[in-house]
């Protein structure tokens, strides 16, 4: 933090949650904590799942655990601190962790976003080029596209957060958001932030147009499929799957439209908040259900793994 003028220098932020109500505080509590054991042991189980059983060695597989690590750590960027701070009844967040958190809140969302994409192509790949797979999917690639999403998301916080770095926050100190998201940041600066804004919205929208193509030519593909198989049955079970996929695409999608293209004037808190509660919380809480649990090989891998009691020398 810097001086300038005769402005003061803020060391810390205060978070103001997603509710200033006293009798509000213990049902967000245990509705937060409740959500983010579900996301810890939901996707924890897939990562656990996939690592021990080499039969779930395979692309999709791997991007799956990657999205689950992702999700994961998105959450635990935010929701710790928030029930720490509804529990200690104090809402201070020092100026460097505010960054910090702001920097991991976007390379999780950003990850996820590549991933999406990435686990798109590789049905595409399945679905569309079911001969060649193995040779087009081969281990370097995979590693190359688990690697790329985590280069480029890092760049993509670097970029952010060096530009957050210059603002200057003079009036006030009060966040009215759960973590210290870049949106909110940037409306509480009294510097002018429409260099920050002009880069979040390029570079918001070079990341997200290409593995939005991706999905959406994955689809395209998918869909021609679809309507290639002849029994109606085959085509429902092929369109449920799809469904699912397609829920947690556009409600991604459509919250970054909704939220972070439009991060001033046109849009009250409150949108800012559902975005990252969305963001946060219910997407990394649905991919569990949506991409594994209905999927019966993860389904019998876990069942193997608790039947063979694996799981019970890792419970202390
Ligand atoms: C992520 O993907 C890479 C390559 O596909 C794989 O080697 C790695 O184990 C995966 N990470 C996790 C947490 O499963």
């Amino acid at each position: 933090t810097m001086h300038q003028g005769n402005h003061t220098t803020i060391s810390e932020f205060i978070l103001l949650g997603l509710s200033n109500k006293a009798e509000q505080q213990n049902l967000l509590f245990v509705l937060f904590l409740g959500m983010y054991l579900v996301i810890v042991l939901g996707n924890g189980l897939i990562i656990l799942a996939v690592g021990l059983d080499s039969y779930l060695h395979t692309p999709m597989y791997l991007f799956l655990a990657n999205l689950s690590f992702a999700d994961i750590s998105s959450t635990s960027t935010s929701v710790p601190k928030m029930l720490m701070n509804i529990q200690t009844k104090s809402q201070s967040i020092s100026y460097e962790s505010c960054i910090t958190q702001m920097y991991f809140s976007i390379v999780f969302v950003v990850i996820d976003n590549f991933l999406l994409g990435v686990m798109a192509y590789d049905r595409f790949v399945a679905i569309c080029h079911p001969l060649t797979y193995t040779t087009i999917m081969h281990s370097r690639l995979c590693v190359l596209l688990t690697v790329i999403p985590w280069l480029l998301s890092n760049l993509v916080a670097l970029t952010h957060t060096l530009l957050l770095t210059r603002l200057v926050f003079c009036d006030s100190n009060a966040l009215p958001h759960f973590f210290c998201d870049l949106a909110p940041l940037l409306k509480l600066s009294c510097t002018d932030t429409v260099i920050n804004e002009l880069v979040l919205f390029t570079v918001g929208l070079s990341v997200i147009s290409f593995p939005f193509a991706l999905i959406f030519f994955s689809y395209a593909c998918i869909v021609r499929a679809v309507l290639r198989i002849s029994s109606a049955e085959g085509k429902w079970k092929a369109f449920s799957t799809c469904s699912s996929h397609l829920t947690v695409v556009l409600l991604f999608y459509g919250t970054i439209v909704g939220v972070y293209f439009f991060p001033s004037s046109t849009h009250p808190e409150d949108t800012d908040k559902i975005g990252a509660v969305l963001f946060t919380v219910v997407v990394p809480m649905m991919n569990p259900f949506i991409y594994s649990l209905r999927n019966q090989d993860m389904k019998g891998t876990l069942r193997k793994l608790i039947n063979k009691r694996r799981l019970l020398p890792l419970i202390p």
